[in-house]
């Protein structure tokens, strides 16, 4: 068991540690930016590299999108294989005269690791390698077999990575799948996250007049695409948020009352929580119900007209916006899909020609706590911050969790090290200096809890 070794090799060389984590970070790995295609490629050779100085023999595998990275040893005959899954990826970093320092040019302040990519995903993702690199300079051998899968799609919908998966199903073959890619509790809470929600994104676009027309001269005898697009979106809910969509609350389920009053017993922080989003609180359910339980609706971007300083009389020949739905148990996102283009096109006014793209889709996913992996994270996170995990739901998505596990049939475990309030994909993400390390000797412990408990599916 850790591991006198293996922490005072991860505190001997915490320095290069820290410098190497900022060069990835200095990487520009947008992924939904055309403009960013090399950048993104030079993050997955930049990873494989700090794979392979771990120990891993490590391929770059081009797909039509951003390559997938797999880093692999296995070296411990009869021992289980984990498989580590996260993305290299990032949000784009916009807008950039928010941030108090460069997005990439990462910086420490109070404790707290500010870039893009800090806590999603690169800081956790590299959390493993180095975890990977310590146990296995310190013991010359790592407990478990260890498969590394980062992807460079994760934040446009993982369309590549299933794919993947599925064809290198045997290769990838694992007792269980590991992501830190999710948030603790609270600060000194840790947590496993047991519940995501789907999504369903697209993009709505409404076109009218072949060319924007002066709205003097035409207003009133065409119809108006910023117009159409206004009704259609304000359709999509109630006033109340709920969404209005025709069939689309039907296979909502009430989570069962257990699981809804281990909710409410959670110490979630509301007054903090309304401080952190300077918005008031909603009627109804609670607010980790809504986040966790309930399926939501939001406008991402609206593009149309003159949106410049002043005035100017137009009407716009299109009209674009992105919207999309966090779905709970039991939506079907290609049902979802399917509900939300009979909507507009049921609602969308004449004169306008409206069309909706599904841009990514994924459904929720539930965890089955019972396996062990689980039993070995809580042993390994009191280990590390002196307190075991708490179980949460989440309200974002990570397409590719499902996926990964029906067809490698190994149980997902969550367990990231990120903070409420990180500015994940916001202007000043960050992630805890604090967390990284204990995430450092927890990942470290996980790895040696799963050999000893050896975790089979
Ligand atoms: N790591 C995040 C999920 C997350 C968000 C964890 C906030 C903790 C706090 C993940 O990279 C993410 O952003 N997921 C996207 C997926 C989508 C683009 C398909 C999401 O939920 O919006
Ligand atoms: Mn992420
Ligand atoms: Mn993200």
């Amino acid at each position: 068991m850790i591991s006198s070794d293996v922490l005072a090799y991860l505190r001997t060389h915490e320095t290069r540690i820290r410098n190497e984590l900022f060069d990835f970070l200095r990487i520009e790995s947008v992924s939904t930016r055309p403009e960013k295609r090399a950048d993104v490629a030079r993050a997955a050779e930049w990873l494989a590299a700090a794979l392979r100085a771990a120990g891993l023999e490590t391929t770059v595998q081009a797909t039509p999108g951003h390559p997938i990275v797999v880093g692999e040893r296995r070296r411990a005959p009869g021992a289980p294989t984990v498989l580590v899954y996260g993305h290299y990826d990032v949000q784009p970093a916009e807008p950039l005269d928010e941030w108090t320092s460069p997005p990439f040019s990462p910086e420490i302040r109070d404790g707290r690791i500010y870039a893009r990519g800090a806590c999603d995903d690169k800081g956790q993702l590299f959390l493993h390698v180095k975890v990977l690199e310590a146990l296995r300079s310190t013991r010359g051998e790592l407990p478990v077999n260890v498969i590394v899968v980062a992807e460079g799609e994760e934040e446009v919908g993982s369309e590549n990575l299933a794919p993947f998966v599925e064809k290198h199903a045997e290769r990838l073959r694992a007792d269980a799948v590991v992501i830190s890619d999710s948030e603790m509790f609270a600060p000194g809470v840790p947590a496993i996250v047991s519940s995501l929600r789907g999504i369903a994104y697209f993009e709505i676009e409404a076109r009218g007049p072949a060319r924007d027309l002066h709205s003097g001269s035409y207003g009133g005898a065409v119809a108006n695409p910023a117009n159409a697009l206004a009704r259609v979106l304000a359709s999509l809910q109630d006033g109340h948020g709920r969404v209005a969509i025709e069939g689309f609350n039907d296979r909502v389920r009430r989570w069962p009352d257990e699981a809804l009053s281990a909710i409410a017993r959670l110490p979630f922080d509301e007054t903090a929580f309304r401080v952190e989003t300077g918005s008031p609180p909603l009627d109804g359910a609670s607010t980790l119900e809504r986040l966790w339980t309930l399926p939501s609706c939001d406008v991402h971007g609206l593009l149309a007209g003159f949106t410049g300083e002043g005035s100017k009389t137009v009407i716009p020949a299109r009209a674009r916006a992105k919207v999309s739905f966090r779905l709970v148990a039991d939506q079907d996102p290609a049902e979802i899909d399917r509900l939300v283009k009979a909507h507009v096109a049921q609602v969308a006014p004449p004169g306008v020609a409206v069309d909706v793209t599904l841009l990514h889709a994924s459904p929720a996913w539930r965890a089955d706590l019972d396996s062990d992996v689980f039993a070995a994270a809580a042993r390994a996170v009191e280990f590390a911050f002196g307190r075991p995990p708490v179980a949460i739901g989440a309200g974002y998505s990570i397409p590719i969790v499902g996926e990964i596990e029906r067809i490698l049939r190994a149980p997902v475990l969550l367990l990231g090290f990120a903070l409420p309030g990180d500015n994940a994909h916001a202007p000043d993400e960050w992630l805890s200096v604090d967390c990284f390390e204990r995430g450092l000797v927890a990942i470290a412990r996980l790895y040696e809890e799963i050999a000893s408990a050896a975790v089979v599916d």
